[in-house]
């Protein structure tokens, strides 16, 4: 090992190489290596650096002994060295920035100490395999780790579901190992809830390193494919298709300009957020309702994939120029609201299930009592009771002539319950529509 020279200071340089080729390399991180006295990896990682080493100290670790590397690391840079402590990809990234930081506040360590720390920040593993199938990453995209051996099932579970549900591009890391088969085919099972069974996937093995081996599929096939501890599996969206054997997820300009002209389509804008944006979309539910499409609200909510909380709001906008097919809706005081139902008359209390499930409870609005926290309900035939601390909204709301009445929403703007009137007949009672319609500012 080198000397150290008087009062010279330690330093750890957590350096990404990238997926492996040399070419891959940023010249920051082979700049580290070279600058480094003590070389400290797993014995694959140094075996792919192994020309960058010469005059170093190098020490090799197995595949568990993350921690042993950090630990060697700060007891080597106290110590005055340099100490380059080198990982595949990005160091960050599922990679040895974090447990080394770890490992340095545990010692007391701070960024103003003795001992400089730097990222050298490398290609991981998605960018470098999806540079070999195409441009599969091109609109949003996330990635998921499949080990479980230092995160619970369950968690990776709710990740994989909701990264399939928002329609992410998703990249899989450590997808599967000697013993880690069935994740692969658990995270294939829920994909599939919400992902057609054609949509294409790529699976890349070693990128960037001898033994590369690309496979294209699709996610019905996925987990029957080869798939080892250095495979990266690219997901694409619903939007993303195979063209020549390559993987494309679009930008989203096909939703704004027309592919041949350039020109921005009818109802878009060049430099503008789509109709479909964040501002714009209320406008289409609006102009959906008045094209004819009277649908109960939760059917309108499940066509935009919106809490019933938007759609309300879109609703509440409508103007003469504007109009939502008959709809209407306005935000109220959740307890404002409670204090108009007794004159309401009879009312249909609905509640819903997440499964689906739809309960419906005739009452008189004042038989609704407050309990503490609950909102009660209690008869014969039925008790009711409502968690009144999580009423975040309350909206008066009507779909023509079909139904009206109040919908009381949580934080996310999903419906707790809704309080309609009932129907006399054909007809709602009068004095109830005049003491409803009376409520709206
Ligand atoms: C512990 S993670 C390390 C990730 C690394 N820090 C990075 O940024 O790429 C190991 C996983 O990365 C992926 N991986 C790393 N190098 C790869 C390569 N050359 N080709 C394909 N996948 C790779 C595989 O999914 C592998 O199971």
């Amino acid at each position: 090992m080198s000397d150290i020279t008087e009062n010279k200071t330690g330093k750890i340089l957590l350096v990404g190489f990238g997926p492996g080729g040399q070419d891959q390399m940023t010249y920051r991180a082979r700049a580290a290596i070279a600058e480094a006295d003590v070389v400290i990896g797993y014995t694959t990682y140094i075996r792919l650096v192994e020309d960058l080493l010469d005059g170093k100290t190098v020490i090799k670790k197995g595949m568990t002994e993350e921690i042993d590397r950090c630990v060697e690391a700060y007891e080597m840079a106290k110590q005055g060295y340099i100490v380059a402590l080198i990982s595949s990809g990005d160091v960050g990234v599922y990679g040895m920035a974090g447990p080394t930081y770890e490992v340095l506040f545990q010692h007391g360590w701070t960024p103003d100490s003795d001992i400089a720390v730097e990222v050298v920040t490398g290609a991981t593993a998605l960018n470098a395999c999806a540079s070999l199938v195409g441009a599969p990453l091109t609109h949003d995209f996330c990635s998921i780790s499949l080990s479980d051996l230092l995160t619970p099932w369950p968690t990776i579970r709710k990740r994989i579901d909701a990264a399939g549900a928002a329609d992410f591009v998703i990249a899989l890391y450590n997808p599967k190992s000697g013993r880690r088969t069935q994740q692969i085919v658990e995270a294939q099972r829920i994909l599939l809830r919400h992902r057609a069974a054609d949509t294409p996937v790529a699976i890349v093995k070693s990128a960037y390193r001898r033994r590369q081996n690309i496979q294209m599929t699709t996610l019905d096939q996925m987990a029957d494919c080869d798939i080892g501890m250095l495979t990266t599996v690219i997901i694409g969206n619903s939007a993303s298709y195979l063209r020549e054997g390559l993987l494309i997820t679009p930008r989203g300009y096909a939703n704004k300009y027309d592919a041949l002209s350039g020109d921005a389509k009818a109802g878009e804008k060049a430099g503008r957020s789509l109709s479909m944006g964040l501002e714009g979309w209320h406008g289409c539910v609006r102009r959906w309702l008045e094209a004819g499409n009277h649908k109960p609200w939760e059917q309108i909510a499940a066509h935009f994939d919106a809490p019933l909380g938007e759609i309300l709001a879109a609703v509440a906008a409508a103007s003469d120029e504007e109009p939502a097919g008959g709809y209407a809706a306005c935000a109220i005081d959740p307890a404002a609201a409670l204090d108009a139902l007794p004159d309401w008359g009879r009312l249909r209390a609905v509640l819903r299930s997440p499964a689906g499930g739809v309960s419906e409870c005739l009452l008189q609005g004042d038989q609704l009592t407050m309990k503490g926290a609950w909102l009660n309900c209690v008869t014969d035939h039925f008790h009711l009771h409502i968690h009144w601390a999580k009423v975040d909204q309350a909206w008066l709301a009507r779909r023509g002539e079909q139904s009206m009445g109040v919908h009381f929403l949580d934080t996310a703007g999903d419906l707790l319950f809704r309080l309609l009137l009932v129907r006399d007949g054909e007809q709602f009672d009068p004095t109830a529509l005049a003491a409803f319609e009376g409520c709206w500012s």
